[in-house]
């Protein structure tokens, strides 16, 4: 028997804990045993006492073998805080940076992998105010790019399409406008495509690639893209594959610890109603077991949670289906 894994788990705010208990109700199922660390951390912990992120939490997150976490972030609290104070310092201090989104939807024909950078771009906190306040005010939120993050997120791609049967990948970006990130963007791509010959390639405007998601996601197989583009693109592959609450992802360092959440946020309208999904959860609990090598248990819960059937009821319902079924 493997030895148990010692999982960080940061349940959040308003759905997030709930969807998290059933994403561990089915790894449970499986028989993986967790040897799991609770963090209570997101906007109502902040409300509380007003701690964000303590100093130390990060340091202790690096010792153990991954993360779970639900959703963070609540309407009490002004957007940003939480969202850079908690989830993105997770991203940029532990280097998650590749963010892993798959979408599969088999009776659409659907199966496609956005890879979205997940340490630079306009998420990087560069810019300001100028004269805030007054009526000459100004404000720059610049897009941070660096060849090596560049690189290192499309390297990442072009590694995950070899694995797949389609072996394609295509760049998605706005080159015609962004002509100094765009340009690193595409130059990048095209000297990394030479060390991996055997990958069709191609190249989307972002703009383009939103009609494609909705008109014909089918001829997507492996995405690369940089955070802005990646974060919107995601929400949309989720809407045309089935629904947000199915969309499960993984914020990667293949060095390090990595975090596994569902793509959607909290929901606090739906919160402790029992009624939001916990697949997505679920599925994102999947991820984090190929990632700890436990391949045979997550197939397992994908192929349980891929009956329809499952897919009714409240959430406590839907989890004990899904875990049944594994
Ligand atoms: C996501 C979310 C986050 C993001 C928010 C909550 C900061 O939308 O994971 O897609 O923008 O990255
Ligand atoms: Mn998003």
């Amino acid at each position: 028997m493997a030895n148990k894994h010692r999982i960080g788990i940061v349940g959040g705010d308003g759905i997030g804990p709930d969807v998290i208990a059933e994403g561990l109700k089915v790894i449970a199922a499986t028989g993986v045993e967790l040897d799991r660390v609770d963090y209570d951390l997101g906007g109502s912990r902040y409300l509380k006492d007003g701690e964000i992120l303590p100093d130390g939490v990060i340091d202790e997150w690096r010792t153990l073998d991954a993360l779970y976490l639900g959703a963070v972030g609540t309407p009490e609290v002004p957007p940003g805080v939480i969202e850079r104070g908690l989830l993105l310092r997770m991203r940029f201090e532990l280097d998650l940076y590749i963010n892993q989104r798959p979408f599969i939807d088999p009776d659409n024909d659907i199966d496609m992998i956005v890879i979205r950078e997940n340490t630079e771009g306009t998420y990087a906190g560069e810019g300001g105010f100028l004269r805030k306040g007054t009526p000459h005010e100004i404000a720059t939120q610049g897009s941070v790019n660096t060849r090596l993050g560049v690189e290192r997120a499309i390297r990442y791609a072009f590694e995950l399409a070899a694995t797949r049967p389609a072996k394609h990948l295509t760049l998605v970006h706005k080159t015609n406008v962004l002509t100094f990130s765009g340009d690193l963007w595409e130059r990048t791509f095209n000297e990394v495509r030479v060390d991996y010959p055997n990958i069709d390639t191609a190249y989307n405007h972002v703009d383009a690639a939103s009609i494609y998601f909705v008109e014909n996601p089918q001829r997507y197989d492996v995405i690369v893209t940089d955070n802005l583009f990646g974060d919107i693109l995601t929400d949309l592959g989720g809407a045309v594959s089935g629904g947000i609450g199915f969309a499960s992802s993984a914020n990667l360092n293949p060095g390090g610890v990595s975090m596994f959440e569902p793509v959607h946020g909290s929901a606090p309208d739906i919160a402790g109603q029992n009624k939001a999904n916990p697949v997505a959860a679920i599925l994102s609990g999947a991820m984090m077991l190929d990632f700890l090598g436990e391949s045979e248990a997550a197939e397992r819960i994908r192929k349980a949670s891929a009956d329809p059937q499952t897919y009714s009821g409240s959430t406590t319902e839907i989890g004990d289906q899904i875990a049944s079924r594994v």
